[in-house]
């Protein structure tokens, strides 16, 4: 199925901007295919999801095409796609083909999947430089070995491939890690849908349910608000399992006195969401559940506080994890002194993971988390920009152990929003979802 895009300008002004930074290195070409179709068992596919760069670039998502830009004299956005197959169309529906992709994706040309063997070595002929994405599928990598190959022969000698291949991939990331007005958009309304899946599983749970009924809430709520997929495998995880921290979802029953670790977001138009929230299964916190959550709580502030235009990358974590050590020392989680938990990571034995990550067409999105030459062996954390989208998730786990005190044994508590970098700090897109213990009781008791 091919989903005409509501408005193509964004995709048209990011492949001006990336034709402009070729042209700034020398001019070249850029050749990038979307992502293979996965077979799951006989006759059955993986439900088809497009490569996110060429999503970037195209705004297409039929499997089958390729992209090539050519920074020249006359720069040219071609597209190469299916052609169009009533017969197939009975089958598997809708097939854009090359006409009506000019017309609906502001291609300046578009030919059919079946003529790039003919075209591509030809147009790669005197490009200095080649723009490909390294760490495409083989398959991909094979074809362009071989066009290079029978350019290079066609060429005879009197004219050359390009003699240099740089990686797209980066170019690609730097473009994506800042959001434009329309991805900002789009991301708005994927946060608000699971914001809203969130809250329609608080009010469901309840003890004596199983976990994949809450996941089924979720995907139920996605579904209906047309988001397209979950973004990433849904945790729902009951009791124990919340320390788990990649744990699907599962047939374990919701039992009274356990915490839920749900984290879960769909994808909407092709853009993540990722929300994780902790709630207690009967609705009401016990008191060593609700000391660890409002730790959490206030972690989470801190790390918001911290996440502002200028400061860097990794302020939001030192942040967290300052608030959530010395919570663990005030509560005999762990001995000693602040300074000595941080310097020993004494505190990880609770904390493992990182409080962040970039979000955009990928829930992990791309993008440097550093900034310098890539040969600077200590590169510093990069600096926060307005337009930046990341995610603000601090934890604590606590597994059975002889050294742990038993009322905090099996808490496992996640709290994660979506932040948009703003002018003045950032903004959390994703709160239509309560965080605050109380607001969350009271939500349950609806
Ligand atoms: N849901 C994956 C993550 O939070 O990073
Ligand atoms: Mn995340
Ligand atoms: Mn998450």
């Amino acid at each position: 199925m091919s989903l005409p895009c509501t408005d193509i300008t964004p995709f048209v002004d990011r492949r001006r901007r990336l034709l402009a930074q070729m042209h700034a290195a020398g001019g070249g070409i850029a050749v990038l295919s979307t992502a293979p179709q996965a077979e799951r068992n006989h006759d059955a596919e993986y439900p088809y999801r497009h490569d996110s760069d060429f999503y970037y670039l195209t705004g297409f998502i039929e499997p089958e095409a390729w992209l090539v830009l050519v920074a020249g004299t006359t720069d040219r956005a071609i597209l190469f796609c299916r052609a169009k197959n009533p017969e197939h169309e009975i089958w598997e529906g809708f097939r854009c083909g090359p006409d009506e992709a000019i017309a609906r994706y502001a291609f300046d040309e578009a030919y059919a999947i079946d003529q790039l063997d003919t075209l591509l070595p030809a147009l790669l002929l005197d490009q200095s430089v080649l723009y490909r994405p390294f760490a495409a599928a083989g398959s991909a990598q094979r074809k362009l070995r071989r066009w290079l190959a029978q350019a290079e022969q066609q060429g005879r000698g009197r004219r050359q491939p390009p003699a240099h291949i740089q990686d797209l991939r980066p170019v690609l990331a730097e473009m994506r890690v800042i959001k434009d007005a329309s991805e900002i958009a789009t991301m708005r309304q994927a946060a608000r849908i699971s914001a809203g899946a969130h809250a329609r599983a608080m009010r469901a749970a309840r003890p004596g349910l199983h976990e994949y009924q809450l996941e089924a809430e979720l995907l139920y709520e996605f579904r209906r608000h047309g988001a397209q997929a979950p973004a990433y495998p849904s945790i729902v995880a009951a009791g124990a399992n919340a320390c788990v921290l990649h744990y699907a979802a599962g047939d374990t029953v919701l039992r009274d006195g356990d915490l839920v670790l749900i984290d879960a977001g769909c994808e909407y138009d092709s853009y993540a969401s990722d929300i994780t929230r902790t709630f207690p299964a009967n609705g009401r916190f016990t008191g060593p559940q609700r000391a660890l959550y409002d730790l959490t709580v206030a972690a989470q502030q801190a790390a918001v506080q911290a996440t502002a235009p200028g400061r860097c990358w990794n302020d939001s974590h030192e942040a967290a994890v300052r608030v959530l050590a010395q919570g663990m020392l005030d509560e005999g989680l762990l001995q000693g002194s602040l300074d000595g938990v941080l310097d020993s990571g004494a505190h990880t034995q609770f904390y493992m993971h990182r409080t962040g990550h970039w979000l955009g067409l990928d829930v992990h999105d791309v993008g440097d988390y550093r900034q310098g030459a890539p040969s600077d062996a200590e590169r510093p954390w990069r600096t926060l920009e307005a337009g930046m989208m990341l995610t603000i998730e601090p934890g604590i786990y606590v597994r059975a152990a002889d050294d742990v005190p038993e009322s905090f044994w099996n808490i496992g508590i996640r709290i994660e929003d979506d932040a948009l970098v703003t002018a003045e700090g950032c903004e959390l897109i994703t709160r239509g979802v309560p965080v605050d213990a109380k607001e969350i009781e009271a939500l349950m008791r609806e």
